[in-house]
């Protein structure tokens, strides 16, 4: 059985390397060559990879591809995507190509809000805490003044602080609930740092007021953390079309398209289970821009996935309907997202995404990203209706199989020609092999 290891993360790249060769695999030599074979040549910026996370062994390789044509509020843009789903990005573009023909995405900023909560234990008269509060909020500003000087120059800072009586859902507890805005950055580093200076000056105000017995002045500041639920902070995107201004579909008519793809979407408002990946197909097009422009997606798909489920059921989050014989389909994403700070001054793919974004500001890339999601939702839906949406992902998964089944790149073209005409599946194109 394998011991714990002391210090591992002290040892150097090299040592820690060998430790987990050693532990882990039986193929040794394979096993260091693999991990070697994707340290970046140049080392200054392998050096900049290592020093992102702790014990960086190696870079974990995405794709990035780029989905052009974007048509958003009458100015093009070409999309980045990083991501290893196989037809996510020619889906996008397919996307872009078809919205981009019938008047492109239109796109609105709807709030810009961030959150952050300092959640405390108070043992006493609600009362007395609720007027005390208003009195020290303009002294609890001015203590932060410091943190919150460079923000408020560019146009961010704290909007409010509320206090919250939550001892309807545990004994005693109370939140500060802060709103801020930060500009083009995402804030988290703002905000929590906001949040834990307010914490300690709300704890010795109390503390030093008279009004508080010694019981309720010793209050238990429990901790100070943004909230990644933003349901003000939303972007919207949408795109309509006359129904007769549709593409034809294959054995469809445009008017039963039309009605089948808003069926498809009422479906996932009313059955999780559906909601579900209907939401994932919307995610697919958001993360890949998300990673792309170096911003959290782990933060964004939590927001996200709570804001789906706001109304006390998991739902989707966009929406379809006809009206005046038209197609309108719509989607609202809340999006903590930054085009300023974090990986976006480091990394130098995501600095070229947003370059190739035109340097947009956050509430542009809010937009830009909420298309990508709608988008990939169209996408989506149209293929379900329709072809099913077997039929892409196989075509756009034959060279994944061909990869795997170590094809040459004779027998890749080949393959690639005859499936253009049949359908794809695993055995087929190992039949195809065997026989090309
Ligand atoms: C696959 O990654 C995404 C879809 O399942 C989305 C959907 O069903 O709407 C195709």
């Amino acid at each position: 059985m394998q011991t714990p290891i002391s210090g591992f993360s002290k040892r150097s790249k090299k040592e820690k390397i060998a430790w987990l060769i050693k532990n882990h695999f039986h193929n040794t030599e394979a096993a260091q060559a693999i991990v070697e074979q994707y340290w970046h040549p140049k080392e200054q910026l392998q050096q900049l990879h290592d020093d992102f996370i702790e014990n960086t062994i190696s870079n974990y390789y995405l794709p990035l591809g780029v989905a052009p044509n974007f048509n958003i509020n009458g100015k093009l843009y070409t999309i980045p995507m990083a991501i290893e789903e196989s037809s996510v990005v020619a889906a996008a573009a397919k996307a872009a190509k078809y919205w981009g023909d019938r008047g492109g995405f239109k796109t609105e900023i709807l709030g810009q809000e961030k959150i952050g909560q300092i959640h405390f234990m108070y043992q006493g008269d609600a009362s007395k805490l609720a007027s005390f509060i208003p009195k020290i909020k303009k002294q609890l500003l001015e203590d932060v003044a410091d943190i919150t000087k460079n923000m408020e120059q560019r146009g961010g800072g704290i909007r409010s602080i509320e206090l919250r009586d939550k001892t309807d859902l545990i004994a005693d507890y109370f939140q500060l609930h802060l709103c801020f805005l930060t500009a083009d950055s995402m804030g988290a580093n703002f905000i929590n740092s906001c949040l834990e200076a307010i914490a300690k000056r709300l704890q010795h105000y109390i503390q030093a007021a008279e009004v508080f017995t010694e019981k309720e002045k010793d209050i238990e500041i429990v901790m100070s953390i943004l909230s990644n639920f933003v349901p003000n902070c939303i972007a919207k995107a949408s795109v309509s079309c006359p129904i007769e201004d549709l593409e034809q579909e294959e054995g469809l008519s445009k008017q039963a398209f039309a009605e089948k793809f808003v069926r498809a979407v009422k479906i996932a408002q009313k059955e999780p289970f559906r909601a579900v990946t209907h939401n994932k197909g919307i995610m697919n097009g958001v993360d890949a821009v998300v990673i792309a422009t170096g911003n959290d997606f782990r933060a964004v798909e939590a927001g996200v996935h709570a804001y789906a489920a706001r109304n006390g059921q998991y739902a989707s989050l966009s929406h379809a309907y006809l009206a005046d014989d038209s197609l309108h389909f719509e989607l609202e994403l809340p999006l903590a997202i930054g085009t300023v700070g974090g990986l976006t001054n480091l990394h130098p793919l995501v600095k070229w995404s947003l370059e190739l974004l035109g340097n947009p500001s956050a509430t542009e890339l809010m937009q830009i990203i909420t298309v990508a999601g709608l988008a990939q939702n169209f996408a989506a839906i149209r293929s379900l209706v329709t072809s099913g949406i077997q039929k892409g992902h196989m075509k756009m998964h034959l060279l994944n199989i061909l990869n795997q089944l170590n094809a040459t790149e004779a027998q890749k073209e080949a393959a690639i020609t005859f499936f253009k005409t049949n359908p794809v599946s695993h055995s087929a194109v190992a039949n195809f092999l065997e026989k090309n």
